[in-house]
């Protein structure tokens, strides 16, 4: 006979995931819903503050390839410090998704069914949309990497010869790699949605850590809006300057 619905083992496995071994400070924050909310909030920030800096550092193509190429050498010469930094930012990525994805769950699981049905769909729209938009964003920069850290898709860039100054060329590869119609199309709409995104999450961070001012709020909530958009337009700036012709290669191997 099967003991599967044995009512000793169900409240035997429901103690053990109420009482999982959880232990120090992260694991407290972790285990309360406000505490998942700070960590998709802090880690969002985190992902906000690369996504700036790393803008302020392409936009030196429009200043030439020495400036661009200069910029990745330090990177590069930071060496096992790079390491640590893309570590960093890996495992932020990493809390940021589990936790979003954790809470959009844990949310639709919360809310009554059959009831208030408007409340419902909008809620549902809301963490549906940031969960989808979240992973297309996530698949974009896996491409990304591929494409511009690990230079595959493209047949110039094994070609690609130093600069002058013995830098890896960036510049000429960023030209080579947006001359290619689809990839700088799969840029746009990839740079899009994380706008999207960042417009949504932007809004709702600080309210999940606890700053909800009634005057304040919708004005930061604004600011962090135009801060997204901003970042579009500094980002996309650049597949759209080299499909036009703008910026050419430094190199013609
Ligand atoms: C037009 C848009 C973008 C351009 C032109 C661009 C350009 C680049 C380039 C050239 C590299 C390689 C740097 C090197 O090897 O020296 C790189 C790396 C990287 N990019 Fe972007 N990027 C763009 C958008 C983004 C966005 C929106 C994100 C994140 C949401 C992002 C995340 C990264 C990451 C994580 C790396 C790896 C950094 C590392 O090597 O440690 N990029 N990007």
């Amino acid at each position: 006979m099967s003991d599967r619905n044995s009512p000793v083992q169900s409240v035997s496995a429901a103690t053990a995931r109420v009482e999982s071994p959880r232990t120090g400070m992260i694991a407290v924050v972790a285990g309360s819903s406000v505490g998942r909310k700070m960590i998709v909030a802090v880690t969002g920030i985190v992902l906000m503050a690369f996504v700036v800096g790393h803008l302020i550092g392409n936009l030196q193509i429009f200043l030439g390839p020495d400036w661009i190429n200069g910029y990745s050498q330090h990177l590069r010469d930071l060496g096992p410090l790079l390491w640590v930094i893309r570590g960093f930012l890996l495992l932020t990525v990493i809390l940021h998704i589990y936790f979003t994805v954790l809470l959009a769950i844990e949310n639709r699981r919360a809310r009554p069914t059959g009831y208030v049905k408007k409340e419902h769909v909008k809620a549902t729209f809301a963490s549906r949309h940031m969960v989808a938009s979240g992973l297309v964003v996530l698949a974009f920069i896996v491409f990304h990497l591929l494409h511009f850290t690990a230079r595959q898709f493209n047949p110039q860039f094994p070609l690609l010869k130093n600069d002058p100054l013995n830098h890896y060329d960036v510049f000429s590869m960023m030209v080579y790699g947006f001359q290619n119609v689809y990839v700088s199309a799969f840029y746009i709409v990839g740079l899009f949605l994380l706008t999207l995104h960042l417009t949504h999450g932007a809004s709702s961070f600080l309210q999940s850590l606890g700053l909800n001012n009634k005057k304040l709020t919708p004005t930061l909530a604004s600011a962090a809006r135009v801060f997204a958009w901003l970042l579009f337009i500094g980002y996309a700036a650049i597949p759209v300057a080299v499909l036009l012709g703008f910026i050419q290669p430094a190199q013609h191997p």
